[in-house]
């Protein structure tokens, strides 16, 4: 499976995904409180799926969610779990009407507690509430599990920690003393200590996300530590496994299971959270990092078009539901096979001509003459051909082999295969605020998206460089208007617009900043 991003419904995408195909999936869905803070991204997706949770009370909840969980378990392996990621204002009912009925009470494994630092200033008659709750089963008992000890940093450590003094057994073996309980004491011994680890508990101090931390901070209320998803994915899954999150939000967890080696899918039902969790996959991208797609609801023309060849034809071949050939690429020219086995030619281009048709037909006979008789005899195409459009050259070679030769070529549109739709436009203005004490230039950005559908976000990369690609530092700015200091120099910014489609453009601009403000 590649790691991919789907932007839509999960209940939808999963009941789209194989059986038994997933290791681990962690969940942190919208929890059902009517705070705002619930709407996080205010997008389209996100309010409809917000007013389906909430056309009901807490059974409407519990049964939006189950229905989800259900299909969850459906997915995971025999040897896989979940961590359900939920607070006080329904952690009871998933317990016990969702978790316990479809995993079973025996398959419960932990309820973990997440605690963070943070003072709510709660003025109401209760104590602070200060965790989450994390439920973790298993979907059966064989599941992958590996105990999450982090190795003691010395044996200074350990007995620091124990404050006793070492002692040495009659084997010369060092141990201390260590509480058992009821007044009872036992020796620790220092090697197996070592060889064991820390042990970990159900309550995890991990801090939340906090204004200042300007690398992990993207600014939302709910996204999640990575320390956090770190731990959930190390416990619950292993290299190469992979990793599903249906709620996958700003991407926390797609991020870090990219960083473990793990494989990932992340779902998605708002454009911003799609696109924020591409940027910042993208971000952290290396030269050996694994490939990754991102499914939106439509795509632009420009985009599939100047895609790279090899790239687009697996992906066109792959949309329409077929296998791309990827092992005899070269091979008489065909890209892959449909569901039925019929051989599939790729053309990035416009305008196809009668030459491709011909050599198409040919090619098709050379792959697999027997293939080609049979379906020739039986009235069936012999092969489909994909592209852009086909010119009018083309269109009558397909008629007249038909009604010659009785072969039949199928010929499809990209169009027909994905839906296509126009890619906004983007324009920036500058302002120039004057000059600080330091010398420093203040500059007002402010980028203007134009788009039928709408725009949903904007993304502003400082220090914009072809070879690299576009790495935004500001992931997510709704109102496309920026304020930067900038001292004496050039700069290349670039800033990307995203439209309610999820199609996106981008604009760039180069700058010389001296006296005054130079746009090149
Ligand atoms: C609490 S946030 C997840 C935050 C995430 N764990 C992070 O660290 O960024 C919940 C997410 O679920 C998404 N969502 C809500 N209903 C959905 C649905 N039916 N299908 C897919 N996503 C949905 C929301 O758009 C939101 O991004």
């Amino acid at each position: 499976m590649e790691n991919e991003l789907v932007l839509g419904d999960n209940l939808e995408i999963m009941r789209q995904l194989p059986s038994e195909s997933i290791d681990l999936i962690y969940l942190d869905p919208p929890f059902f409180s009517n705070r705002n803070y619930e709407v996080i991204w205010g997008d389209e997706g996100e309010i409809r799926s917000f007013q389906d949770r909430w056309s009901g009370g807490i059974d409407h909840y519990i049964g939006w969610l189950k229905e989800r969980v259900q299909e969850m378990y459906r997915l995971l392996k025999p040897t896989g779990s979940i961590f359900l990621h939920c607070d006080w204002h329904a952690d009871a009912y998933i317990r016990v009407h969702i978790l316990d009925k479809i995993f079973g009470a025996e398959n419960f494994r932990n309820e973990i507690a997440w605690h963070y630092s943070g003072w709510n200033k709660q003025l109401s008659k209760h104590i602070e509430r200060r965790h989450d709750s994390i439920f973790f089963y298993s979907k059966s008992e064989d599941s992958y599990f590996e105990y999450p000890a982090r190795k003691w940093d010395s044996k200074e450590e350990y007995i620091q920690k124990r404050k006793q003094k070492v002692q040495v057994d009659e084997n010369n073996r060092e141990y201390v003393l260590s509480d058992a309980g009821g007044g009872q004491r036992v020796r620790r011994y220092l090697d197996e200590a070592m060889e064991y680890g820390v042990p970990l508990d159900d309550v995890w101090d991990i801090d939340k996300i906090n204004n200042s931390d300007k690398v992990e901070r993207i600014g939302y209320p709910t996204q999640k530590p990575e320390k956090l998803l770190e731990r959930i994915i190390q416990i619950g899954s292993k290299e190469g496994d992979i990793v599903l999150d249906p709620f996958v939000g700003g991407g926390t967890t797609i991020v870090v299971a990219d960083r473990l080696n793990r494989h990932w899918f992340g779902i998605d039902q708002s454009v911003q959270a799609v696109k924020v969790s591409e940027l910042r996959i993208y971000n952290k991208r290396t030269l050996f990092s694994a490939p990754f797609s991102v499914k939106l609801h439509k795509y632009d023309y420009d985009t599939l078009r100047y895609k790279d060849a090899f790239a687009f034809e697996s992906w066109i071949v792959e949309q329409y539901g077929g296998t791309s050939n990827i092992k005899q690429r070269g091979d008489f020219g065909i890209d892959g096979r449909t569901r039925e086995g019929l051989p599939i030619q790729v053309k990035r281009s416009d305008n196809i001509g009668r030459n491709v048709i011909d050599n198409f037909r040919s090619a098709c006979e050379r792959f697999d003459q027997n293939l080609f008789e049979k379906n020739k005899k039986a009235n069936q195409p012999i092969g489909v051909l994909i592209a852009f459009t086909f010119g009018k050259g083309a269109i009558e070679e397909v008629a007249r082999l038909k009604i010659e030769q009785g072969i039949i070529i199928q010929l499809l549109q990209v169009e027909e295969i994905v839906p296509i739709a126009k890619k906004p436009k983007v324009s920036v203005t500058i302002r120039d605020l004057g000059v600080d004490e330091k010398g420093n230039r203040e500059i007002e950005f402010t980028a203007i998206g134009e788009s039928d559908s709408g725009i949903e976000m904007y993304s502003w990369d400082w220090d914009y460089n072809e070879v690299n690609g576009f790495k935004p530092e500001i992931l997510l700015d709704k109102e496309g208007v920026q304020v930067r200091k900038l001292k004496p120099d050039g700069y290349v910014i670039a800033v990307r617009v995203f439209d309610n489609q999820g199609l996106e453009a981008t604009e760039i601009i180069r700058l010389k900043v001296n006296g005054k403000i130079k746009r090149l």
